[in-house]
């Protein structure tokens, strides 16, 4: 049993405090903000993970998981963990006051050696110059090292990530500390050994390495959408065709509405500053931004083709399924959902949103806006409604009642910015269909009409387009 400090209880601090405590180890979490601690003194979990309350209960319980907002706690402790943010400074940079502000509270408490490793993702050199920092601080002149161990778990799937890691990276140049590191995760790679010991340097690059991998092919899916709607090829269909490469594989490979979140937009962003500043041109990485800001904005303007003949957005209701930046969290940083909400009240649109989850940020983040009513469930939100728009993918979208939800709305349109559904089997519900990257029969054919200016076009709005949609998706 090993006495750990985890400064920063926000999505990876306090998942990985936790999943250490049901290792048995004695964890205490820091936090400079009162409330938050106040609250997970009380159990109540600052944010939604599946599966955290428990376990965080479990360990309070038999009180190997405590929380606190005083670095006192850093004395005795064997190894800190730093989680703290590194959102987006200027340029683009990682903003890394919290990681250096975290760093000096426990260089001016640590009484005996001790090892520091930081989970925040932060530019190559980061750590190196934490090391130095630390020494500048130190109270009591005691040896220390400090390490890189970035974190790969995913919001959503966070204490599976965490409890069986594809692989710990270790980057560390004291074999000190990369023993006790390693003895540390041991618990949590017992069947196969993941932990790959390496430089500093490339510990810290593997962790934007990794994300910037994860981000192309998005891009990559994205940008080859658009090609597919010109052509009349389905996206789904090539993706399937391409994943049979074992070299290439299914995973990653989606065209949807964007990425979003609290990492791939700041960390693309911080690795192409770093790229600047040391003067290395990446123009793969600039694309790979510009490809998800053009998409993003995607949906907003089929909407805007699809109304342009029905007297365009302005005063339309539009429905908005999903506000979380992927499903199974309340994260709404950098969700794309937001890109479409201020694009569409700007366009004049009346919004409907319902998530199943995060009502609560997005609420915060919208609630002066006068054109949002926010629902309570998804059928809600289709009441009256001209269009639904499926941003965020939560499991309970793809089975709703199509036919009661049709029965509620106004209008017919239903824009899939995630391709959950069967185009030829919305058409045969009724609705006009459109999904990102397969083939747009209808819009087209209206494009079509509208271009040769024949009034007939709107009767031939639903009836042959909608038979046309059905036998040719
Ligand atoms: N969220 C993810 O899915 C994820 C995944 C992998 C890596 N990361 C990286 O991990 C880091 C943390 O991300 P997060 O999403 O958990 O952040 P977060 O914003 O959810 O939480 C950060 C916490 O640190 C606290 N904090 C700030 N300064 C502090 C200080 N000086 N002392 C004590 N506490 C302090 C804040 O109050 C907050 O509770 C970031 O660098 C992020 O890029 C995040």
């Amino acid at each position: 049993m090993t006495k750990i400090i985890v400064v920063g209880v926000g999505y990876v601090g306090l998942v990985t405090g936790t999943c250490f405590a049901e290792m048995g180890h004695n964890v205490t979490c820091i936090d400079i903000d009162k409330s938050k601690i106040e609250k997970l003194k009380k159990g109540t979990i600052p944010f939604y993970e599946p599966g955290l309350k428990e376990l965080v209960e479990r360990n309070q319980k038999e009180k190997r998981l405590v929380f606190s907002t005083d670095y006192e706690e850093v004395k005795g402790s064997e190894a800190c963990f730093i989680a703290v943010g590194t959102p987006e400074g200027e340029e683009g940079r990682a903003d890394l006051s919290q990681v250096e502000a975290a760093a000096i509270s426990i260089a001016q408490k640590l009484e005996g050696y001790a090892i520091i490793v930081n989970k925040s993702t932060v530019p190559v050199g980061t750590v190196k110059r934490l090391k130095l920092l630390i020494e500048d601080h130190l109270i009591n002149k005691v040896p220390f090292d400090v390490v890189s161990c970035p974190e790969f778990l995913k919001e959503g799937s966070a204490i599976d990530d965490c409890m069986k890691p594809d692989r710990i990276i270790i980057g560390s140049d004291s074999e000190k500390a990369t023993r006790i590191l390693q003895h540390l995760y041991s618990s949590f790679t017992v069947n196969h050994d993941r932990v790959l010991v390496m430089d500093i340097e490339s510990a810290e690059l593997t962790k934007y390495a990794s994300n910037a991998m994860l981000a192309t092919r998005i891009s990559f899916m994205n940008e080859l959408s658009w090609m597919c709607e010109k052509v009349g090829a389905n996206i789904n269909t090539v993706r399937k065709g391409m994943s049979g490469d074992h070299r290439i594989g299914y995973h990653f490979l989606y065209a949807g509405a964007g990425y979003g979140g609290s990492c791939f937009p700041k960390d693309i962003r911080s690795l192409a500053a770093l790229a600047r500043d040391l003067n290395c041109k990446t123009p793969l990485l600039s694309a790979i931004e510009e490809i998800n800001e053009k998409q993003k904005n995607r949906l907003s303007e089929k909407i805007s083709d699809y109304f342009a003949s029905k007297g365009n957005v302005r005063g339309k209701t539009v429905a908005i399924w999903g506000l979380s930046f992927k499903p199974n969290t309340d994260d709404m940083r950098d969700a794309p959902a937001l890109t479409l909400i201020h694009s569409l009240i700007k366009k004049g649109a009346n919004l409907r949103l319902y998530d199943p989850i995060a009502m609560g940020n997005a609420k915060k983040i919208l609630e002066d806006q006068e054109k949002i009513r926010f629902c309570i469930s998804e059928y809600q939100a289709a009441h009256n409604a001209d269009a639904i728009v499926l941003v965020t993918e939560w499991k309970q979208f793809r089975f709703v009642n199509l036919k009661t939800i049709l029965s509620k709305m106004r209008g017919n349109a239903f824009f899939d910015g995630r391709n959950q559904y069967h185009p030829k089997e919305m058409a045969t519900k009724g609705f006009r269909y459109f999904g990102m990257g397969v083939p747009e029969t209808q819009t087209a054919l209206l494009n079509e009409l509208r271009s040769i200016g024949t009034k007939k076009a709107s009767r031939y709005d639903s009836s042959r387009l909608d038979h046309d949609s059905a036998h040719t998706r």
